[in-house]
């Protein structure tokens, strides 16, 4: 009898620790294995006008925040910008300062077009918060991914942002603490193109 309460208990635990089966669109809303996202994402870099709802984005952020961070710091500050407008407003601004700067065509901002952005700050006294915001933006993409939601990393909109004077008041708005440095950011978006993945090097992997 003691048996059987232990066996039935321990598969109800089991069933517990199971993860639920999340729903895959880009996939005709069948699962997909994690190696299945990885293998499928692709960098988009042309967007529909679709908006990221604040329940799906809100998701994809809380899976960002889960990724392994160093010593539990969580050494990172995130911004997310879901504001079309002012995301127009910085493209205005680093065109001011860099009119030579071509928009992708179609796109109305200098983040291919994508209708929310999430910009990434480390911590510039802590040798490894870059590390942990690599992490936490490969977590935010592969979910994003999951959901049918396009994204590309990037950071020459970053670079052109911070060298733009006219963007300054831009990135005071963004409001990171002190000692934080904005780093990258990460359009997002329902994508307007399926790309062809990029050949990897397999002979960059040595076993010893
Ligand atoms: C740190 C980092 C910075 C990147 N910056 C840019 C960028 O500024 N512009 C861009 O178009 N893509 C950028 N990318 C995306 C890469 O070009 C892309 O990941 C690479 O070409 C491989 O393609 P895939 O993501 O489709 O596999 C960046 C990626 C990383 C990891």
């Amino acid at each position: 009898m003691k048996k059987i309460f232990f066996a039935f208990f321990g598969l109800l635990a089991l069933a517990g620790c199971q993860p639920t089966p999340q729903e895959n669109p880009q996939q005709g809303g069948e699962t997909a294995s994690v190696d299945q996202v990885i293998m499928a994402r692709r960098s988009i870099r042309q967007y529909t006008s679709q908006q990221i709802d604040s329940a799906t984005l809100t998701q994809i952020l809380k899976c960002g925040i889960n990724a392994p961070n160093g010593r539990a710091l969580q050494a990172y500050e995130i911004r997310v910008v879901n504001n079309p407008e002012l995301l127009k407003d910085i493209t205005k601004a680093v065109l001011n300062d860099t009119p030579e700067m071509q928009l992708k065509p179609g796109a109305d901002n200098i983040f291919f077009g994508a209708k929310t952005v999430v910009f990434l700050a480390c911590d510039r006294g802590y040798d490894m918060s870059q590390v942990d915001c690599g992490l936490l933006g490969e977590n935010i993409i592969l979910s994003a991914w999951d959901k049918g939601i396009g994204s590309c990393c990037l950071a020459h909109p970053v670079r052109l942002m911070k060298e733009s004077p006219s963007c300054a008041p831009f990135i005071e708005k963004l409001d990171f603490c002190k000692n934080y440095e904005l780093l990258y950011c990460i359009a997002l978006g329902y994508p307007n193109e399926s790309p062809e993945a990029k050949p990897r090097r397999e002979d960059m992997i040595k076993f010893l």
